[in-house]
């Protein structure tokens, strides 16, 4: 697809990829509605944008019907106007770093409903209102193919979210709107908590910059790619997974020591 003069929507705007992301976009000529809780970060990242008078804030929290609400409601006034969105991406994305026995109630609900239950609904409140072709394109994780110690609901809604991605780019076929999965290995954000970070610094786990995940991001868009693993060897493992996955589960095992380390160092 060609970026220049699209209409992205981009929920998860004010975070590390999200901002990076923006800043590809918007320098790529795409006109931004920039999707978050936090005013003042996503005004901050507006400013920073090439172009910063055509893009728009629009503060929504995803994990409530009524963020759900003002996200279809803005795309709906959008096409209304003949400026329907030509790109979804929704990279909002929360988790925590811990074994089940030791998560609430409350924290598996919300790493569920973030990850995969507000992207599905967002989904559907857009298809109507996107442009024809439009792309959606679903950030997921290394995670949603690897179930790893730590990361229970966050590699079931990853892993939901691939399946999901998959399914609706299935069902979608001959509409001209495409649905793809992105799916990025540890990168440099405040998502990941300093015993994570210590943990990959530890098991020797690369990690990449924002701005390489929204690189990718952009290939992805301008080749049609519909999805996408970042980085060696998460992308080979995330395979081998599925076909061998005792492999996998042996590999991780030789990692059970550091990783009952840094959850012990987890304050909850
Ligand atoms: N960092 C990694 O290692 C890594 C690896 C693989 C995949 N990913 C995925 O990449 C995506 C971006 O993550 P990141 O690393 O950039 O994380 P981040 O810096 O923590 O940013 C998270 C973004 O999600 C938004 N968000 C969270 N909960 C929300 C809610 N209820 N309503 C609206 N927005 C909400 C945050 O907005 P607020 O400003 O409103 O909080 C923020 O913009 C996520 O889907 C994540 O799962 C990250």
């Amino acid at each position: 697809m060609n970026i220049n003069n699209s209409q992205v929507m981009l929920i998860g705007a004010s975070g590390g990829i999200g901002q990076a992301t923006a800043k590809a976009l918007a320098a790529a000529g795409a006109r931004l509605i920039l999707v978050g809780r936090n005013q003042a970060s996503l005004s901050t990242l507006q400013s920073e944008l090439t172009n910063s008078q055509q893009h728009q804030i629009l503060l929504a929290d995803i994990s409530s019907p009524s963020g759900i609400l003002a996200i279809k409601q803005l795309a709906q006034a959008l096409a209304q106007q003949g400026q329907a969105i030509d790109v979804l991406i929704n990279n909002a994305g929360y988790n925590s770093f811990a074994l089940l026995s030791q998560r609430s109630a409350q924290q598996i609900e919300q790493e569920l409903k973030v990850n995969l239950l507000a992207p599905m609904q967002i989904c559907q409140a857009l298809l109507s209102h996107l442009k024809q072709p439009g792309y959606i394109v679903n950030i997921g994780s290394t995670f949603g193919s690897i179930g790893y110690p730590g990361y229970t609901s966050y590699c079931a809604a990853k892993a939901g979210l691939q399946r999901f991605t998959e399914a609706l780019d299935r069902e979608l076929s001959h509409t001209g709107i495409r649905s793809f999965y992105l799916a990025p290995r540890a990168t440099d954000t405040a998502l990941n908590s300093q015993a994570v970070n210590r943990l990959n610094q530890q098991l020797g786990n690369k990690t990449d910059s924002p701005e390489v995940v929204a690189k990718h991001l952009l290939t992805m868009l301008r080749k049609e790619i519909p999805c996408k693993w970042i980085g060696w060897p998460e992308k080979f493992f995330a395979r081998l997974n599925q076909l061998f996955p005792r492999l996998v589960a042996a590999a991780i095992d030789k990692q059970k020591e550091s990783i009952h380390q840094h959850l012990n160092r987890v304050k909850h």
